[in-house]
Order: structure tokens, then sequence, then C-alpha cells
């Protein structure tokens, strides 16, 4: 063959590969706009992205001050913890631009088509849980509501059914409902045994996710109660054993943890199409309290922000004026402060519900729910 003909061949061949590429270019592009699967977070600190900030009263624990948001945005933003959240890395992932929270004020009506995030630090599922402090679950419903009302009358019904029917949404509460009686008094838990407690606790989230079925969403994320039992800030409660995981509490969220999967399989059961993730996240953090080394911390137990023993009082970010220590390099620990975890925490468990396989993440993992059509 001569080679000016070769070399013709292969041009042609390079031309046609060159043109295969770009029409799948093409289409994924178009996929990722009009296919684009929004998300809509409901919760608490785990996966607030900056309500907080955005109410103003000193009752509550503020994330509004240096260190808080040190690493990655650098200043801020009302996450608690040094940088991204769990939520953060799920919309990157899904390429997603960063979810707004649903307080942050803005001047379009349609600012929520990629989704809205509803989580506020302290929340819990039942109205009883830091009254007054905190914007509850079905406070955080009601939002949505709002929120669905008014990307239906910026886009018309049908696109914005197209939108919720499409959307992954993601849900971490409960934690702070068990924290609660702990820590205050609470009629509800005294007047109900455990079992009835923690079953209140599963209903009311429940409830919330049937009524968010009922406007449309099929798709739905879930993290059992991560290992609280032994945060820092729950360690150092016995003075004597400065260090041990909390028996009354890790009592508590074993029953809710035990509970919630099997409400999960009912959901399922009982709502045609619904498909869901769930995520252990009890397991995935223990197991890093345990062995920090082997995820690339240095320090399990102790928060990076704080004072006292673990740096396990909360005055991370001179709450209250009272003074904290920071530690030097917070890649070496998983709590950033004395409950919430470092930002190279959450993106290690962000893998864990992106792509985990079924016995980490099922039925579904993230991912999957994100390509599902
Ligand atoms: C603090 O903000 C929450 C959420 O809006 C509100 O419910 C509560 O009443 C406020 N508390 C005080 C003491 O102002
Ligand atoms: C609970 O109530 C008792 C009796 O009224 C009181 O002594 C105690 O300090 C309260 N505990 C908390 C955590 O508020
Ligand atoms: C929700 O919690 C309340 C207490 O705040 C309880 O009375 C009610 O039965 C719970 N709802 C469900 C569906 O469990
Ligand atoms: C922080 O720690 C990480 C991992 O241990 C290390 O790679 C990095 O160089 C450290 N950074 C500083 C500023 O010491
Ligand atoms: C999941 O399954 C894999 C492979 O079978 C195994 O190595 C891993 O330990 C399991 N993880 C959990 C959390 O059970």
């Amino acid at each position: 063959m001569e080679s000016s003909q070769l070399f013709f061949i292969i041009m042609f061949l390079y031309t046609i590969v060159l043109s295969i590429i770009s029409i799948n270019c093409t289409e994924k592009n178009n996929n990722l706009v009009t296919n684009q699967a929004a998300l809509f977070v409901f919760g608490d600190s785990l996966f607030d992205a900056g309500n907080y900030k955005y109410i103003n009263n000193n009752s509550a624990f503020q994330s509004n001050f240096f260190p808080y948001g040190q690493t990655t945005f650098k200043f801020p933003t009302g996450r608690v913890s040094d940088g991204r959240l769990i939520t953060d890395f799920i919309a990157e992932n899904a390429w997603l631009p960063l979810i707004p929270p649903n307080l942050q004020p803005s001047n379009s009506n349609n600012q929520f088509t990629y989704g809205a995030n509803f989580a506020f630090g302290g929340a819990g599922a039942l109205v009883e849980t830091f009254p007054g402090m905190v914007i509850d679950l079905g406070t955080q419903l009601n939002s949505f509501k709002n929120v669905v009302r008014s990307l239906k009358s910026a886009l018309g019904d049908a696109e914005a059914k197209t939108i919720f029917s499409r959307a992954v949404y993601l849900f971490n509460i409960g934690g702070n409902d068990l924290v609660y009686p702990l820590v205050a008094n609470s009629s509800l838990f005294q007047s109900n045994t455990k079992e009835k407690f923690v079953d209140f606790v599963i209903g009311n989230t429940t409830s919330v996710v049937e009524e968010v079925y009922k406007i449309g969403g099929r798709k739905f994320g879930f993290l059992n109660i991560g290992a609280y039992e032994c945060a820092p800030v729950i360690s150092i409660l016995d003075t004597t054993n400065i260090g041990s995981c909390s028996k009354p509490l890790a009592e508590l969220i074993y029953l809710y943890n035990k509970k919630f999967p099997d409400a999960l399989r009912r959901l399922q059961r009982e709502l045609s199409g619904f498909r869901y993730a769930f995520h252990d996240y009890h397991t995935s953090l223990l197991e890093r309290i345990n062995n920090p080394s082997k995820y690339g911390f240095k320090e399990g137990k102790m928060g990076c922000c704080g004072s006292g023993p673990l740096r396990g009082i909360n005055t991370c970010g001179n709450q209250m004026g009272k003074s904290y220590e920071l530690c030097e390099n917070v890649t070496d620990y998983l709590f950033f402060d004395a409950s919430h975890l470092t930002e190279k925490a959450h993106r290690q468990i962000t893998e864990l519900i992106w792509s985990g396989p079924p016995n980490v993440t099922g039925p579904y993992n993230l991912q999957a729910l994100f390509e599902l059509n």
C-alpha cells in the first residue's frame, strides 16, 4: 500500500473516531442538562450547609466563625466542619452545583432547580427535641412544600414534576432526638418506654418521607445513626473513665439502628416505585474511631478543635467567649470539633455512600439512584 493511501485511511479512521467521540460527548452533555437529577437534603448538622447562619439567635450553637470552614471554603459558611460536608461531595459526584441552604436569601424563584438543603443543626424528627432552637424535620418538610410551590409557578407543573420524580432526597435525622433526653428533661422520654420513644422518632421520619413520596419523590437516601456514643463530647461525660463510649446513648442508638432498616423495607413494600440507598453509618464511623490509622488518621477519639479532655468541650470558634485549642494538622483528625467530623472524614464516608457495594450501601447506592431514570 502506498504511504499516501495509508495516511488517508488513518486520517479517515481518525476522523470517524473523533466524530464518534464528539457525538458521545454531546449526548452526554445533553443528558446532563435535561436529565440532571436534583438533590434535596433534610436533617441535622451533619448535612446543614448553613441554614444555621441565617438565623441569628444566640441561644443556638453557632458555627459562623473561624476556624469552621478553614479548609476549602476559607471562611465560615455555617457548616459544622473545617470544610465540605457529605452532601457537598455527593453534589460534586453528581455534577451538581453546591446545593444552597433553603434560608439563603435569593433574588430568583427558581434558584432551587438543582435542589435545596433544609437541614438544620440540632434538629430532630420530634418537635420536643431542642424546642425553640431548631427547625425540626416537620418544619423542614413545610419549607420543601414552599419550594415545590415556587418551582411549579416558575417552571410549570409538568417540568417541576419531572424535577421532583428524578430528584434524590437525602435524610440524616434522629441522632439529636436520642441525645436530647440524656442532656435535658424530656417528658416524652420519661413517660414512654425506650422502644416506644424510638418508634416515635422513626415514625415521624417515615411520615415525612411518605409526604415527599406523595409530592412525587421516588429516590431516597438514608444514614442510620452514627457512633456518637463515642464522640469526644459524649466520651468525656464519665469523668472517671475519659474516652469511654456512653452506654445509655449506645443502647438507644442500637435500638434505633435495629428498627430503622425494617421501617425502610416497609416503605419499599407499601410505596410503589420507592427506591432507596441505606448506609450503615454507625459501622463506618465506629470503624474509623477504633482504627484511625487504617484510614489515614492519627487520632480517632480526640477533636481537632475545642477544649478540655479530648477537646470534648464545645468551645471551638470561641463560642460563648470561651477559649479553645486548634490542632496543627486537621487531616490527622477524624473529629473536627467535639461532635462533628472533618472534611477528610466526610470525603471517605461519601465514597461509601456513593459507590459502596450493597453490603455497605444498599439496595441501591447513591450513584445508582442518580443514574436511574
Ligand atoms: C431561634 O430560631 C428558631 C428557628 O427560627 C426559632 O424557632 C426560635 O424561636 C428562635 N429562638 C429564640 C430564642 O429566639
Ligand atoms: C431535670 O429536672 C430535675 C428536677 O426538676 C432538675 O433537678 C434537673 O436539673 C433537670 N435536668 C436537666 C438536664 O435539665
Ligand atoms: C411523632 O411524635 C409524636 C411526639 O412528638 C408522637 O405523639 C407521634 O405518635 C409520632 N408520630 C408517629 C407517626 O410515630
Ligand atoms: C498534615 O498531615 C498530612 C498527613 O498526615 C501530611 O501529608 C501533610 O503534609 C501534613 N501537613 C502539614 C502542614 O504538616
Ligand atoms: C462487604 O463485602 C466485602 C466483600 O464480600 C467484604 O470484604 C466487606 O468486609 C463487607 N463489608 C461489610 C461492612 O460488611
